[in-house]
């Protein structure tokens, strides 16, 4: 007896200590990136505590999304104990006896109520990405703080994509980076419930993957002189016989391919031709033209025009191109593989003379039929291993056939004309889609590709269905996609701070119907977001502080000028004309003409020039 009054005792202190060891919160609202279909928000609050239970449904605690799940919810001390039945006080996770239409491979339910929170959906993905939003409903900093109760508003949601093809793209080429930096974007592609991940393997500036059978594409291809401490645009091209072995340089072993699988995202590898070679070349010289006597090296800084090319007319070409492939296929299991075909300077092919043989005895016209060719060959192998080829807007150019899929870069008239002629296409054009370029005014941001200012505000305004298609056209468009090109881009934290928070819009451009969006409840999520990104570690880009302007005609012909942020708590001070600068509180009327000049302020910093305008 008094054994037992110790034990209980000691249950009481220590679940006491437990209570009082954490935190208590309340979320006020819920700021959820991609905003859901459908979502209702009740009064009354739902109490997550040490007392909750996890219900795992008919899956069972080994089923790898519960795994994950509960790994997570452990390494933030919310531990639920599992339980055997549904019950009050409880989080369900539940895969759907019967499929729900609507919610269709990929759609989920959450319900937050007096019993607890129950996420429903048809399959494990669709269960996964009910969990991405359970874990946006909580404390921005679950990740760093520890809570003993979360008490969440009662809502319902439901919830399913817009797009199947929810992409980001990085090029470990230009700068390389391994696999911890991978696996961080892979998490938080996941967290924003983004799908494909193309892999930009290979380029002039380093092959990146191991290729058994040609060991030079690594002991040679994946190296080059270490000019990091150059600017990208200015360094010193790389030369001959520099210093190699320093340097964010390397290759991979593909060994992400599980757990971008546990966090359901395909992963597309991209392997380059036949241009932007010139690590294969430096490796194996004897696969460009015939009386191409340039002396190839993997490349540092800026190489334009991209003049290096596999030979179209060497046999050898070809069976290397496939030799690769057959270690490709095997270590990628998605439906996709990338073959480039972007920008390849076909100058050689004119002069080659097998090239010009090739396209003699294949009566092809001109150097764009040979790509077509060496492309359709490509494909004709990959497909014979079940597989399926994207490739660059180029493809358009040469013969392509109806089952490639087409990524749409140089702007959308490529995605069009591929849908016309009944391809699939990834739109993913360089205005809206490339993060490489300054998301910001380029005095005020680290170096970056420059000559395009991509914000987060034209980010969020890009519709990746692209306007004059018919409904079956439309349905050749599988999606969309942010490219990460890294020449600018030299350290982990930079990929973060280029991506983030453009990569948030994107995806709720790709997710969210047209309808749900609103970008001012989406740019007060971000401010929150960045909160969470920040507590889990990444580095996170402030975006533009030039002012948004709008202009309104008046009913007596006068002018109602509106300025806005892109950041949230931005201040702008105005002046019409030469008077006097003023805060900005609120519209003001101008005439017609009047000149206005604008300066922006962030927590006291000044973070904008002084821009000027005519007021039309
Ligand atoms: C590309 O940006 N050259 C596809
Ligand atoms: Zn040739």
């Amino acid at each position: 007896m008094q054994k037992c009054l110790y034990r209980a005792c000691l249950i009481v202190v220590a679940s006491v200590l437990f209570a009082s060891c954490g935190k208590k919160v309340t979320i006020d609202s819920y700021a959820l990136i991609p905003q859901p279909v459908e979502m209702t928000v009740e009064s009354g609050t739902f109490s997550l505590t040490s007392s909750t239970k996890c219900y795992a449904g008919n899956m069972g605690q080994n089923d790898p999304v519960i795994k994950f799940i509960s790994t997570r919810l452990r390494q933030w001390h919310l531990n639920p104990v599992l339980a055997g039945k549904p019950e009050a006080n409880c989080l369900q996770f539940l895969v759907n006896e019967d499929y729900v239409d609507e919610l269709g491979d990929e759609g989920y339910q959450i319900d937050v109520d007096k019993d607890g929170v129950a996420v429903s959906a048809n399959t494990e993905r669709g269960l996964f990405y009910g969990f991405q939003t359970f874990v946006q409903m909580l404390p921005e900093d679950v990740a760093t703080t520890r809570y003993s109760r979360i008490d969440l508003p009662y809502c319902h949601i439901k919830d399913y994509p817009r797009f199947g093809w929810r992409g980001c793209h990085l090029d470990v080429s230009r700068h390389f980076f391994g696999v911890s930096q991978v696996k961080k974007i892979l998490d938080v592609m996941a967290l924003y419930k983004m799908n494909k991940f193309h892999w930009h393997l290979t380029d002039d500036h380093g092959w990146r993957i191991e290729i058994e059978k040609y060991p030079l594409l690594n002991d040679i291809g994946s190296w080059r002189v270490d000019r990091d401490d150059q600017p990208w645009g200015e360094a010193d091209p790389a030369g001959e016989g520099g210093f190699r072995d320093a340097g964010p340089v390397g290759f991979h072993k593909p060994i992400i391919v599980n757990y971008a699988a546990e966090r359901f995202i395909d992963v597309v590898p991209e392997i380059e031709i036949p241009g932007h070679c010139c690590a294969i070349l430096e490796a194996y010289p004897q696969f460009a033209c015939a009386g191409d006597d340039t002396t190839y090296t993997v490349q540092f800084g800026p190489y334009w025009p991209p003049r290096a090319i596999l030979c179209g007319g060497n046999d050898s070409v070809m069976t290397f191109l496939k030799d690769v492939m057959d270690e490709i296929i095997p270590l990628f299991p998605y439906k996709y593989i990338h073959i480039g075909g972007d920008e390849a300077v076909k100058d050689n092919w004119t002069r080659c003379p097998r090239c010009k043989k090739r396209m003699h005895d294949l009566k092809l016209t001109d150097c764009e039929q040979l790509q077509g060719w060496m492309i359709v060959e490509m494909e004709n192998y990959v497909r014979l291993q079940g597989r399926s080829i994207i490739g660059w807007d180029e493809m358009l150019d040469g013969n392509v056939s109806s089952e490639a899929t087409v990524m749409s870069w140089r702007g959308e008239s490529g995605g069009i004309a591929a849908a016309r002629r009944g391809n699939d296409v990834i739109m993913t054009p360089i205005d809206y889609c490339y993060f490489n370029f300054y998301q910001a005014n380029a005095d005020f941001q680290p170096p970056a590709m420059p000559n395009t200012l991509i914000t987060l505000d034209k980010v969020y305004g890009y519709d990746p269905m692209p306007k004059g298609l018919t409904p079956r056209q439309q349905k050749h468009i599988l999606g969309g996609q942010a490219n990460l090109w890294t020449e600018y881009i030299n350290t982990p934290e930079m990929t973060e701070y280029m991506l983030l928070p453009r990569l948030c819009a994107m995806a709720e451009n790709l997710w969210t119907p047209p309808s749900a969006k609103s970008w001012q409840r989406f740019r007060a999520n971000v401010a929150r977001h960045t909160v969470r990104l920040e507590a889990n570690d990444y580095t996170v880009g402030s975006g533009s502080f030039k002012p948004l302007v709008d202009v309104e005609k008046t009913a007596d012909g006068k002018r109602l000028v509106t300025l806005d942020g892109e950041v949230e708590g931005t201040r702008f001070y105005y002046r019409v004309g030469d008077g006097p600068f003023v805060r900005y509180e609120c519209p003001f009327e101008v005439a017609k003409g009047d000149s206005i000049s604008t300066v922006a302020f962030y927590k006291g910093m000044m973070k904008e020039k002084v821009y000027t305008f005519n007021i039309k």
